[in-house]
């Protein structure tokens, strides 16, 4: 199965579907997940400082002996590591455990107050020395995105964001597609809070998929990334199989009209 690309501002290239790693943490379920992954054509992996398996990430991806460059890894500098320093810092402790010599994308994890230009600027320089690919931000609404005019000298090509069918954020899309910054799903299954929903219900027996796989499809056909977690090998090999049927304009209106505004996260509007 060929997973598209696409691409980033900055000339580099992300896969459309990742897995996402919050809360694996168990070893034997991380080594069982990440090769169940490889075997289904994940090539790209979402951990982050805060997940704590950077470490587990690294260790699987010398044991599978895949080449590094066929990899897309991104981690994520946590917020207790936020100011210059201490990005500067954690970023090259996360090249440890990652056990890698590069990252290939870096995002802030959060828009933390006062210090989040300080350490953006730290992502600047870790690229120029070619530590990291590609700098991102995660969790940041318009107002944070607009605010990094003010001082950076990059562009995030990333904003990684809650984003499901029920919570659809259509002006920060909008917004982030009108600055060239792609659109990176977290929580797209809206981490199993509804899966009772009759409209995907119905869609997904048009199409004999599952609901999981509409909820996938309806994220892809907005041109979004999507990082779905599972630890299920079967549902690692159901949430990648989205790429042989389309959804129909009809029905990516009807998907439409469920969104809720539903958060099952962190809700960084608030913050200042
Ligand atoms: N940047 C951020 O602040 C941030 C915040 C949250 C998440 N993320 C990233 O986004 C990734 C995904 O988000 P998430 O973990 O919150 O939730 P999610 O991917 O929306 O949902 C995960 C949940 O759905 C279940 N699941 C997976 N595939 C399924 C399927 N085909 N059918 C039914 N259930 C299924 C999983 O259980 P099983 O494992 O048992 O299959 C798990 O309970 C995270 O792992 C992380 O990498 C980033």
């Amino acid at each position: 199965m060929t997973i598209p690309d696409i691409k980033l501002a900055d000339g580099y290239s992300i896969p459309q579907i990742g897995l996402g790693l919050w809360q694996v943490k168990e070893s034997s379920d991380f080594k069982n997940a990440f090769s169940a992954a490889l075997k289904e054509g994940y090539r790209m992996f979402d951990s982050a400082q805060a997940y704590g398996n950077e470490q587990l990430l690294g260790q699987a991806i010398k044991e599978s002996k895949i080449n590094r460059s066929d990899l897309f890894i991104t981690t994520k500098i946590n917020v207790s590591n936020f100011g210059h320093k201490k990005t500067i810092l954690s970023t090259k402790r996360s090249l440890q455990k990652l056990n890698t010599e590069y990252i290939d994308l870096m995002l802030l994890h959060f828009p933390v107050s006062v210090v989040r230009k300080k350490s953006w600027l730290a992502l600047e320089e870790l690229k120029k020395e070619g530590l990291i690919k590609s700098i991102g931000v995660s969790n940041y609404t318009i107002r944070h995105l607009k605010e990094m005019k003010n001082y950076a000298s990059e562009k995030p090509v990333i904003n990684q964001v809650e984003l499901h069918v029920f919570l659809q954020q259509p002006e920060l899309i909008d917004y982030c597609r009108q600055e060239n910054i792609v659109v990176e799903a977290y929580s797209p299954l809206a981490h199993g809070y509804d899966m009772d929903n009759q409209i995907i219900k119905k869609i997904a027996s048009k199409y004999s998929k599952s609901y999981a796989q509409i909820m996938l499809r309806f994220l892809i056909q907005l041109n979004c990334v999507v990082i779905p977690k599972s630890v299920s090998p079967a549902r690692i090999k159901e949430n990648i199989d989205i790429f042989d049927f389309e959804l129909t304009n009809e029905e990516m209106k009807e998907l439409k009209s469920i969104d809720r505004s539903l958060r099952t996260c962190w809700n960084p509007t608030l913050v200042p």
